[in-house]
């Protein structure tokens, strides 16, 4: 043991998933084995090459060289508003309903320090994105795993939380187009979800990360939902709908009472997001609608071509509806899904355990699609 002990809250966090594959990774790296990385969500495709150039000119501005506020920058507020208006139909107030994030994690991971307390229930999506445990985790509160399952189209099923449970829980995250089962939640939960909200004062937090990434069916905002600011704060990227993962930008929006405590977290904990990221950010939202649907028309080729592969070496249950994921159930004979990771990463394939996302999760795996077509073919060969 070292001179310093980790903190209580640190020692039971379980390793961050993410981090663990990207070990495994370094280790097949020094050893010099080539493999297909289809583990991590981070799209290979650029960034809009515009947007790079706003950064780079705001940049040079020395306004923005300085701390940002930490509200945000009124102009991309403003984008913000119009965007919401014109995909969503719902209107935000630009000074209370809307604040600017460093990318949605730090404020879905943040948020529960506003309005969690130590022994308070938070209801996490399982399988659902690692994030949501380690937030619980970090406001003292206890992370309840809510099933996604099949049969139930990947909606958790609210009438099998125990009474117990529902009066605990002061938050419950919920994430559609859904990481990992690639879900679309359809009008008629996200009214349902808000009821019940309303009716034992939980609130919603609603990762809405994957809104743009989609294929057939348009994924909604909860607050197409009468009523969903009262109980409600989603959550937005620029990361997976303009590849923008390493830019860090990202907003929350919803009820001005929600915004306000997560605003007041965000005073404490941190300065603004890099001014000029935030002019590029507002760019990308004003400027580059066809970027992103040049964006789907790629992921819905990897999709097909990937899914087809699949089919063809005995995957049958393959869940593929939206998002840039591909989350299949093992082929029969496989239980443990870390074994069968284990197994792919033999065959020169980095994909992620469904394990990993919650327990829920086991007997699937998980794979992205952030490789191009041809080595996606390379992948179903070595499959
Ligand atoms: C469901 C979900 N929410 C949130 C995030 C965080 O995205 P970012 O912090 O880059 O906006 C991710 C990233 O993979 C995700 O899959």
């Amino acid at each position: 043991m070292g001179k310093f002990q980790w903190s209580k809250r640190l020692q039971d966090l379980p390793p961050y998933l993410f981090a663990e594959i990207d070990r495994k990774k370094g280790e097949l790296r020094k050893k010099k084995v080539n493999f297909i990385d289809l583990s991590i969500g981070d799209p290979d495709i650029l960034a809009p090459k515009q947007v790079n150039k706003v950064l780079y000119d705001s940049a040079k501005i020395k306004a923005n060289q300085k701390y940002a506020l930490d509200q945000g920058k009124p102009e991309f507020k403003k984008t913000i508003k119009s965007w919401f208006k014109k995909r969503f139909n719902v209107s935000l107030d630009v000074d209370s309903e809307i604040l600017p994030l460093i990318g949605s994690k730090e404020g879905l991971v943040h948020f529960p320090l506003g309005f969690v307390n130590p022994g308070d229930y938070v209801l996490i999506p399982s399988p659902g994105y690692p994030g949501y445990r380690s937030a619980a985790l970090f406001a003292g509160a206890n992370a309840y795993e809510v099933p996604l399952l099949a049969e139930n189209n990947f909606l958790p099923d609210l009438d099998k939380i125990p009474l117990k449970v529902r009066n605990k829980a002061k938050l419950i995250y919920l994430n559609y187009p859904n990481n990992p089962t690639t879900a679309i939640a359809p009008l008629s939960f996200l009214r349902k979800v808000v009821k019940f909200c309303a009716k034992y004062g939980i609130i919603i937090a609603y990762d809405n990360a994957y809104s743009e990434v989609y294929f057939d069916k348009k994924p909604h905002s909860i607050f197409e939902v009468k009523g969903a600011k009262e109980v409600a704060v989603g959550f937005h990227s620029h990361s997976k709908t303009f590849c923008m993962t390493g830019f860090r930008v990202g907003w929350a929006c919803g009820g001005s009472e929600l915004i306000k405590g997560l605003a007041k977290v965000k005073a404490n904990l941190d300065s603004g997001i890099f001014s000029a990221v935030q002019d590029a950010a507002a760019y990308a939202l004003s400027n580059e609608a066809d970027y992103v649907n040049r964006l789907r028309k790629t992921i819905k080729n990897r999709r097909d071509v990937f899914v087809k592969g699949l089919r063809a070496k005995g995957f049958k249950d393959i869940h593929a509806d939206s998002t840039f994921y591909v989350w299949a159930k093992l082929p029969k004979g496989n239980k443990s899904s870390i074994d069968f990771a284990k197994e792919l990463m033999k065959k020169g394939i980095v994909a992620t355990p469904g394990l990993g996302f919650g327990k829920y999760g086991e007997g699937y795996i998980r794979f992205a699609l952030t490789v191009d077509v041809k080595c996606l073919k390379e992948a179903i060969n070595l499959l």
